[in-house]
């Protein structure tokens, strides 16, 4: 029977003919992405090609343009969306503790044996990665992730109006993290750090992973404020300061609000939150030792220290005026600070 951990069966191709069906699909995506405008720098590897307005790897490029041809929503999917390093990990276990719960015993529960980015795995970097997947084994609820800027979305989640929450966090912490991020991903490589300063200028150029990161941003928060049904909001920073309250909210938007006696007796919301805290989380030997699917990289990568305004310890007074002044500019008029 499929459970929350079928995903990773989902990752190895099981036939010839299917591996020969996802060659021929995807030499026509690697033909598209060859073709769009692209970006060098030594921050991102190689190069990041520009689609509908937002960077991507190539082969996370080739996984938009699968996703956006062959995903089909349910309007019972929970949809977990981000830009890199804004706590999705983090809002991925909760949520899928929040819905989930009463399925399984704390004691036993799949957090304590399974990353949260396979039991709510991104379509277009792990699921659509040079395949096109059979989402339909997954049990319902199915929890997806993904970087995919809101305008670029596959139409059948707008239609489908299943829950998507954004989760965004202050630039300047983004950026700090994706620096330690991508040098935790070079030091297996045995490649010295990235540039911080080329890294920097690219970031501010919004020439980074599914970036612009405010563009990112913003397309999301519009949709949160055309569409509130649909589409939550959720800054890491309020998340941090008053996690009650806002658990409490996500529960609610994805249709399943905590009882009061859930809340009070049984103590669920502060019991969840303590599964999912940083604590907890990076300190499972699954988040420690495992390695992401397919890679070399470790889950400990995306457990690094989970505080807000880390930046202090690395950005100049340069640096913190000018991601300042971007992120005021870029908001301005649309009632967003972060
Ligand atoms: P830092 O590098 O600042 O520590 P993402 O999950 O989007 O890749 O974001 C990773 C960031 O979220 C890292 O930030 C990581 O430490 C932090 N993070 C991961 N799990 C967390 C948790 N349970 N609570 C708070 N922050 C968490």
């Amino acid at each position: 029977m499929a459970d929350y951990t079928s995903c990773r069966n989902l990752l190895v191709s099981k036939t010839r003919e299917e591996e020969e069906e996802n060659e021929i699909t995807f030499q026509r995506y690697k033909e598209i992405v060859s073709n769009l405008p692209k970006e060098e720098s030594t921050a991102f590897e190689k190069f990041i090609c520009n689609y509908q307005g937002f960077w991507y790897a190539d082969v996370h490029c080739q996984g938009v343009l699968a996703v956006q041809e062959h995903f089909k929503a349910h309007s019972t999917d929970i949809i977990i969306a981000s830009n890199p390093k804004s706590g999705t990990t983090w809002i991925k276990a909760l949520i899928f503790a929040t819905v989930t719960r009463g399925k399984f015993p704390m004691d036993n529960h799949p957090l304590l044996f399974e990353t949260p980015h396979i039991l709510a795995p991104f379509l277009e970097i792990t699921l659509y990665n040079n395949r096109i997947p059979d989402l339909e084994i997954l049990p319902s609820p199915r929890f997806f992730g993904t970087h995919i800027s809101y305008t670029s979305l596959p139409q059948s989640m707008i239609d489908s109006g299943c829950p998507i929450v954004y989760i965004c966090r202050n630039p300047k912490d983004v950026f700090v993290s994706m620096w330690h991020f991508k040098n935790k991903m070079r030091d297996r490589a045995s490649k010295p750090p990235i540039d911080a300063m080329e890294a920097f200028e690219r970031f501010c150029q919004g020439v980074s992973h599914f970036g612009p990161f405010w563009d990112s941003v913003l397309g999301y928060w519009k949709a949160s404020l055309e569409r509130p049904q649909h589409v939550l909001f959720l800054k890491y920073e309020e998340l941090q300061a008053d996690p009650v309250v806002h658990l409490k909210r996500i529960a609610q938007f994805v249709g399943c609000p905590f009882t009061s006696e859930e809340e009070k007796e049984e103590g669920l919301v502060d019991e969840i939150l303590r599964l999912c805290s940083f604590e907890k989380l990076s300190n499972l030997e699954v988040n420690k030792t495992g390695k992401v699917a397919g890679s070399s990289l470790g889950h400990e990568a995306f457990f690094r220290k989970g505080q807000v305004g880390d930046w202090k310890n690395y950005l100049t007074s340069e640096m913190i005026e000018r991601l300042d002044q971007i992120t005021e500019e870029k908001f301005h008029g649309y009632g967003l600070k972060l």
